[in-house]
């Protein structure tokens, strides 16, 4: 029988709490298809920070290493906040991410059919299917380039860099339009080419790679054109392709088009396939420990995971289509309308397991 390994990054805040509904809906899914699930927990955020003084401890990238995929819930919390910039949660997160190679970040952003009434959108505005998958440059850019502090003429001044190398935009531009052959065969590439240079390297490179991509239809974007056209009309992208820092802001918004960020999933991948996988929304320190936080994308992202790291398409399906199931029936406090059961963080991990367990 198969037997997968799986680094456990719980992290902060409702990280825990998400995880471990994640983690029982992965043993009843794997019980299910025939294959087993090991664990390692590692510490990452501001848990590492109380333990071991740094938000990435050497080990946790060991053991990560070590797996055949990485679970994180979710890092951070009013608590770190005031630490200087390279001792913060978030500093881990982006650490992980470098220290790994996941250069990708594959952020899908779709309407479940029983959530529809809970997108802030108007009902004309998002009828018909919406599916979109932000593939967002995870490692490059803004959030790595040089940055400082310095003085000039007696006036203090700091400063950030975007800098993007062709290899770079190259590699993410491929995963971009082969998940792009695997779906809607529509490409966007996002950028701000009226005004950055990197932009423009950005938009000649894809450009280029377009040529092995003859099915796929290629357009561009200004980003903020791109912000607006989500809400106006989102139903026009198949795949959001851009930089690390637009991508981040674009995510967000494409998300809550889908009524809650607590429905929504990622990976991040890299040139080995193993991968990390994680929900798009950060620790809600403000509801952590309650039992009302929303598993259902971290239980979303384990079907990432099933589907892109470990080869069990058939059971990453499976989870999708439990989640589909219950949303008909229970809901968490985020996504909650009357009519339905109101339910907590590990009655609705129970519901999904039992879904599967029915199929
Ligand atoms: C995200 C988050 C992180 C990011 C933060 C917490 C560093 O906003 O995963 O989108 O900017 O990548
Ligand atoms: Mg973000």
């Amino acid at each position: 029988m198969k037997n997968y390994k799986i680094a456990v990054l719980k992290g902060d805040g409702i990280g825990p709490e998400i995880v471990g509904e994640a983690i029982k809906v992965l043993n009843v899914t794997a019980e299910k298809c025939g294959f087993t699930v090991a664990y390692e927990e590692a510490l990452l955020g501001g848990c590492a920070i109380d333990a071991t003084g740094v938000p990435l401890p050497d080990e946790t990238v060991a053991k990560c290493k070590a797996a055949d995929s990485t679970l994180l819930g979710a890092v951070g919390g009013p608590k770190w906040d005031t630490l200087p910039g390279h001792l913060r949660p978030e500093k881990g997160l982006l650490g992980i991410r470098s220290a790994l190679g996941l250069f990708a970040n594959l952020r899908p952003a779709r309407i479940f059919e029983p959530l529809r009434e809970a997108s802030p959108l108007r009902a004309d505005i998002i009828d018909g299917s919406l599916d979109i998958m932000v593939v967002r440059e995870l490692t490059g850019g803004i959030y790595f380039g040089e940055r400082g502090r310095l003085e000039e003429n007696g006036v203090q001044a700091a400063y950030d860099t975007e800098k993007y190398s062709v290899p770079e935009i190259e590699r993410i531009a491929r995963i971009g339009f082969d998940l792009a052959m695997k779906r809607g065969r529509k490409l966007c590439s996002v950028d701000k080419a009226n005004v950055l240079e990197s932009s423009r390297l950005w938009r000649e490179t894809v450009t280029r790679i377009a040529k092995d991509y003859p099915e796929v239809e290629l357009s561009y974007m200004y980003v903020d054109n791109c912000a607006m056209q989500l809400v106006r009309n989102p139903s026009q992208f198949d795949v959001l392709l851009t930089s690390n820092i637009f991508g981040d802001i674009l995510s967000d918004e494409a998300s809550m088009i889908s009524g809650s960020i607590g429905m929504l999933a990622s990976a991040s991948l890299g040139a080995t396939g193993s991968g990390l996988y994680e929900p798009i929304h950060g620790s809600a320190p403000d509801i952590a420990g309650q039992n009302i936080a929303n598993p259902l994308a971290t239980i979303l992202s384990v079907a990432m995971m099933l589907k892109y790291s470990l080869g069990q398409p058939e059971a990453s399906d499976m989870i999708e289509k439990a989640v589909a199931d219950v949303l008909g029936e229970v809901r968490t406090p985020d996504i909650y309308v009357e009519g339905f059961q109101k339910v907590s963080c590990t009655e609705m991990g129970d519901a999904v397991c039992q879904k599967i367990k029915a199929m």
